[in-house]
């Protein structure tokens, strides 16, 4: 191989060292760590690592097989294990049985069993009684990965060329795996606050007064909104970074329009540059100038057909090309575009058979840690998207280095979420696509990208006004929040459909945006670990079966995710199905989030999941709350720009059980902007309850950091405790503060100065 380097793995993690016993006996060598003993064959190279105890984890299950340059590992597969992760492949949560090709491919109008997708995350988890590990293959060449399908009991990876490189890393916990993948391929960074609000797109608004249109409708229907996405159109004759004048004759002012309705404007801007010589279109001019484009094995440039027709395309595997990129976005930044959106980067090419480069097309290397060469397209395909986006990022951070950039990719590869969010390309507008959101996004939440969403509504078709109201309503609980769809389709905005379906997509944006504090706080945790906004119920629960295998697997839990550790989002595994259906909790200890009602326990004090019936409705969706929890809520804003007026409102869940009753919960604060929030310009506070002697002790943490409250007061709303006392008493002190009672909770209002509070109710 030319050189021990990557794309994926940062480089520190790679230099990265710990300390090992050796192992060498007649039949194996290997090592020893304070958790893992690996040892490999002597006389077959087979690879097995057993845990402290000497239980198996992993082990080949016949020799590494090398035909001409490709390679394949076998590995055995246990009756019991499941696997997760490999990015935004479609299909069961569970890849057991399936088997995928990793190379990156514009599918418009994929259906679930299509095969390969936009990205190549070539990571999975094992799930083993409660035992996770992971493997990521760090091969940029198109990979395979089958789970027993081929060779039942057997489960196997391989490349058709490249290096033979992959880690294993050891959980025990499915988070721990998710974590320590995130260290070695980087967290994703935090994102401006405005991109967790809700996301307005559609291929395309056009011309100028029709994207002022619909924003001023938003906002003329108090509908909750961050975001208004430009797609293709706005462009002259889709030419990248330039702007059609004549459909859009005031450009800037319509941004800055947008930004005085605290819409903040997304620019679709595509990395293929049209092949548009001699007339001073400055991507194409300052390219060539530049030798920034890839090239035919004949040193002619490249050029393919895309949006633009003929096109040529940036060397992202340059570092001096991705500067050059990076610059060409100081007009449309300058002018206030707030984030930008890196399409058709796998890359896409409409007139190729293969939907893409011919595979000997050159590209040429210039990296820290790379010899600097050349390569072919077939090695560098699955990473030219991921280096797309991180042109962009780079890009945007050099021009406004104390803003943080929003960038919003298609394809990618390991690690890519260094530099982007993502979604799940071009589905459908149907009842099945909704479904598999949840799968597609919880597998890519474990491959890294915890900032990932799908096309509110489906982007090939237009959805009925049910479906669009259901899709609106699950939507509200992932990561990336955005309403898009294809040109020609029906409208798709919040209003389509009539009052009554937009008073209840109102509703659940409303109430998404009533918990940005909670969700903006697990977005500084996954910057931090890695750790995903929506996971499997399995990530937080690893041990909530007798038997330790995954919830998710179940029929009853299929439809289910985590938003956090805190909300179980529950809509129907089939979500066109009218008849009433299970819903596997994790445990006995639940609320129901609208209600605050207690969901009701079995009669024997039941350890494990339980199973409640849910009805199917259009206007309502369950979400349960996990009891010992304390999440944090916010008055209702339309933007995430306007500061919420009164008290935070906490929501205390008390424990289920007596005596020694508790919960916790904690909250991050910063300008959601800038990043001022490293020199500590930010508020962390914990939260903590406890019951004792009969007395629930609410503890309300110090603030940490210098970024002040834009709250004043906190309101508590405590569900699980029946007080006796009709006050509650501060820091100890002899003027006790009223409380109220509604149906489930128990209410009051206190000071917070940011010192911290106690507060205890008899
Ligand atoms: C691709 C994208 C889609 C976009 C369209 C036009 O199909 O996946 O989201 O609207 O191109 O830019």
């Amino acid at each position: 191989m030319p050189e021990d380097a990557s794309w994926a793995v940062l480089s520190g993690a790679r230099q990265s060292r710990v300390g090992v016993a050796p192992v060498a006996t007649d039949a194996v060598v290997g090592f020893a760590t304070r958790s893992l003993r690996v040892e490999i064959d002597r006389g077959t190279l087979e690879l097995t690592i057993r845990d402290a105890q000497g239980n198996v984890v992993q082990q080949d299950a016949r020799p590494i097989a090398f035909d001409g340059r490709t390679f394949r590992i076998w590995k055995k597969m246990p009756l019991d294990e499941h696997y997760f992760g490999l990015g935004d492949k479609t299909g069961p949560l569970d890849r057991r049985n399936e088997a995928f090709t990793l190379w990156n491919t514009d599918a418009y109008r994929y259906q679930e069993s299509t095969d390969p997708l936009y990205k190549s995350i070539p990571f999975f988890m094992t799930y083993r009684s409660g035992v996770a590990a992971g493997i990521l293959l760090d091969n940029t060449w198109r990979s395979s990965f089958d789970f027993g399908k081929q060779v039942r009991d057997t489960y196997s990876f391989g490349a058709e060329d490249g290096p033979l490189d992959y880690y294993f890393l050891y959980g025990p916990s499915p988070k721990q795996v998710v974590e320590a993948y995130v260290w070695l391929t980087g967290t994703p960074p935090l994102p401006p606050l405005w991109t967790l609000g809700y996301q307005q797109s559609r291929y395309s608004y056009y011309p100028q007064a029709r994207v002022l249109e619909v924003a001023d409708r938003l906002r003329a229907d108090h509908f909750p909104a961050d975001a208004i996405y430009l797609d293709i159109d706005y462009q002259q004759d889709n030419r990248p970074f330039t702007v059609n004048t004549a459909l859009f004759p005031d450009f800037s002012g319509m941004i800055a329009k947008l930004t005085a309705e605290n819409l903040h404007a997304v620019a679709i801007t595509d990395l293929h540059i049209a092949n548009y010589p001699g007339h001073g279109y400055a991507p194409y001019d300052s390219g060539m100038a530049a030798d920034a484009f890839v090239k035919n094995p004949d040193g002619s440039v490249y050029a393919g057909k895309v949006w633009p027709g003929s096109s040529v395309f940036p060397e992202f595997t340059r570092a001096r090309t991705r500067a050059w990129w990076g610059g060409l976005y100081r007009e449309f930044y300058g002018m206030g575009i707030a984030g930008f959106w890196n399409d058709m980067n796998e890359p896409s090419i409409f007139d190729s058979p293969t939907l893409t480069m011919p595979i000997d097309v050159v590209h040429r290397i210039e990296e820290p840690g790379f010899q600097t060469r050349t390569a072919t397209h077939a090695e560098i395909h699955n990473v030219y998207g991921m280096e797309n986006s991180r042109a962009t990022f780079d890009g945007l951070l050099a021009l406004k280095p104390d803003l943080r950039p929003f960038v919003l990719t298609r394809a990618t590869y390991a690690g890519g979420q260094r530099y982007a969010a993502t979604w799940t390309g071009d589905n459908s507008s149907t009842w099945n696509h909704l479904r598999m959101t949840t799968p597609m996004l919880k597998n890519l939440g474990l491959s890294g990208f915890a900032f990932a969403g799908a096309d509110v509504g489906g982007y090939a078709g237009t959805p009925a006004p049910e479906l669009l109201t259901k899709w609106f309503e699950i939507a509200a609980f992932q990561p990336i929040d955005r309403d898009h769809t294809e040109k020609g389709s029906g409208d798709q905005e919040p209003w389509v459909g009539g009052p009554e379906q937009e008073a209840i997509r109102r509703h659940f944006v409303e109430t998404r945006y009533e918990l940005m504090p909670y969700l903006y706080t697990l977005a500084e945790e996954a910057s931090r670990t890695g750790v995903p906004l929506e996971r499997p119920l399995f990530f937080e629960f690893p041990d909530a079966a007798a038997d330790h295998h995954p919830l998710d697997v179940d029929p009853a839990a299929s439809g289910e995710f985590l938003l956090g550790p805190d909300l179980l989002i529950a809509p129907p595994p089939f979500l066109e199905e009218v008849e009433a259906y299970p819903v596997e909790l994790p445990s006995a200890d639940w609320y129901d989030f609208w209600t605050g009602e207690r969901v009701a326990r079995p009669a024997a004090a039941q350890v494990g999941p339980v199973v409640v019936t849910a009805r199917p409705e259009a206007a309502t969706l369950p979400i349960f709350v996990r009891g010992g929890s304390i999440v944090p809520m916010q008055p209702l804003v339309e933007s995430t720009n306007e500061t919420p007026q009164g008290p935070l409102d906490l929501r205390v869940y008390v424990g289920d059980g007596g005596e020694g009753r508790s919960c916790e919960g904690s909250l991050y604060l910063d300008d959601g902007k800038t990043m001022a929030y490293r020199q500590g310009a930010f508020l962390r506070a914990g939260f903590t309850c406890l019951v004792a002697d009969g007395v629930l002790r609410i503890h309300i943490g110090a603030h940490e950091g210098s970024y002040p409250a834009w709250w004043k007061e906190i309101h508590g709303e405590v569900y699980g405790w029946s007080a006796t006392s009709a006050t509650v008493v501060v820091d100890g002190r002899s003027e006790p503060v009223p409380l109220s009672r509604s149906s489930q909770a128990i209410h009051f209002t206190v000071d917070d100065n940011g010192k911290g509070v106690d507060l205890e109710l008899r």
